[in-house]
């Protein structure tokens, strides 16, 4: 895409902390909606390594591994470095900057009140959350985004809270200071485009998620993906199998929902209710799907696993861009905020 038309195109930013190699969850939920936005928008995705200190810091040996995992997972998921600019938040050092400036004149109360706050600090046990760094989160997130000066930010409903944050941000921000050149606002309010995600069943029945260890992951091989469905829960009314179930009570179903074509639902709802088919039959054919789903994944993925120094490439001319961008919003920011490169006027000699 050529830059002239890269510029009438709205902007849109989204990222991802690096939790390690992702699963269909996140997949689902946030990577393939990615995909489709990149032929639309001018897109920034990023992976939030910063964000991952914010809890690991104690022990940060697997944050470069798992940074190296979710861009090799970005990359097998479709998105093409052609059609979007795809980097690390940490090369990005203007985050961090207009993170610091933003600390200046954000109320603690803000910070305190967001939902996940107190909630994390309470859930997440072994880790001592009582730290600036991890109070100050949603105020990086809130300078990733606004750096971008972006339209929209796609995420899932767990993070609308942080881009209302971050509205908010820029709101006060807005209200403080304006463009020393056009004397407009420098960091217009960005909008939520809320990711519509299915509901998606971790092999427990429960929400997929790497905190119950029930995902099945992008890079599961065929047997894995098999094995790991196998002794899924199903419809607890189907006891025999001569009892007739219900799809729609079932892990299972729900996964054929997401991922098989109109057809095996349809056999899927007939032989499930008339006892015509059995779990392990039904079993497979989600297997089948899911198989089928991951093919052209890890087809990409063992092809940058191949070329690695290419992944790195990719990362370095992504950092650079979207330094680039950055660093525009940035001198805007640096002015109006009485930050100045050249302290004496010119004008007077
Ligand atoms: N906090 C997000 C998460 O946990 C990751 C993230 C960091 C993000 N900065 C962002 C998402 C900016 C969207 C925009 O998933
Ligand atoms: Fe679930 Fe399929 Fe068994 Fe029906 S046949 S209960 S949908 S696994």
């Amino acid at each position: 895409m050529s830059n002239s038309s890269s510029a009438l195109k709205r902007r849109v930013l989204s990222g991802m902390r690096p939790t390690g190699k992702l699963h269909l969850g996140n997949y689902m939920g946030a990577l393939r909606n990615w995909v489709d936005l990149q032929n639309k928008y001018d897109c920034y995705f990023f992976i939030a390594d910063w964000h991952a200190l914010t809890t690991d810091y104690a022990d940060p040996s697997q944050v470069r591994q798992n940074t190296l995992d979710v861009a090799l997972d970005f990359l097998a998921a479709g998105l093409d470095p052609e059609k979007c600019v795809l980097f690390v938040q940490s090369h990005v050092k203007q985050h961090a900057e207009l993170h610091l400036l933003f600390s200046m004149i954000t109320p603690l109360g803000w910070l305190e009140r967001v939902p996940t706050y107190k909630e994390q600090q309470e859930n997440i046990s072994g880790k001592d959350l009582s730290t600036y760094g991890f109070l100050g989160y949603p105020l990086l997130q809130a300078a990733d985004i606004l750096i971008y000066q972006p339209d929209y930010v796609p995420v899932g409903q767990d993070q609308v809270a942080h881009v209302e944050l971050t509205r908010e941000v820029a709101r006060r921000f807005n209200q403080f200071y304006q463009s020393k050149h056009t004397g407009t606002e420098i960091l217009p309010e960005p909008q939520v485009l809320l990711t519509p995600s299915p509901k998606l069943p971790g092999t427990d029945g429960r929400k997929m998620s790497k905190s119950y260890g029930n995902t099945i992951l992008l890079t599961d091989p065929e047997p894995v993906v098999r094995q790991k469905i196998k002794p899924m829960v199903t419809d607890p009314a189907r006891v025999r199998r001569t009892d007739p179930g219900n799809p729609d009570v079932c892990p299972v179903g729900d996964l054929h929902k997401v991922f098989s074509d109109p057809e095996t639902i349809t056999k899927v709802y007939a032989g499930c209710t008339s006892a015509g088919i059995g779990c392990i039959e039904c079993k497979g054919w989600v297997a089948d799907s899911i198989v089928r789903e991951l093919a052209p994944i890890q087809e990409r993925r063992s092809k940058y696993e191949q070329d690695l120094v290419r992944v790195q490439e990719v990362l370095n001319a992504g950092a650079k861009k979207a330094s680039s961008r950055a660093e525009q919003t940035m001198q805007e920011v640096r002015m109006a905020m009485g930050l100045a490169e050249n302290l004496v006027d010119k004008a007077v000699r």
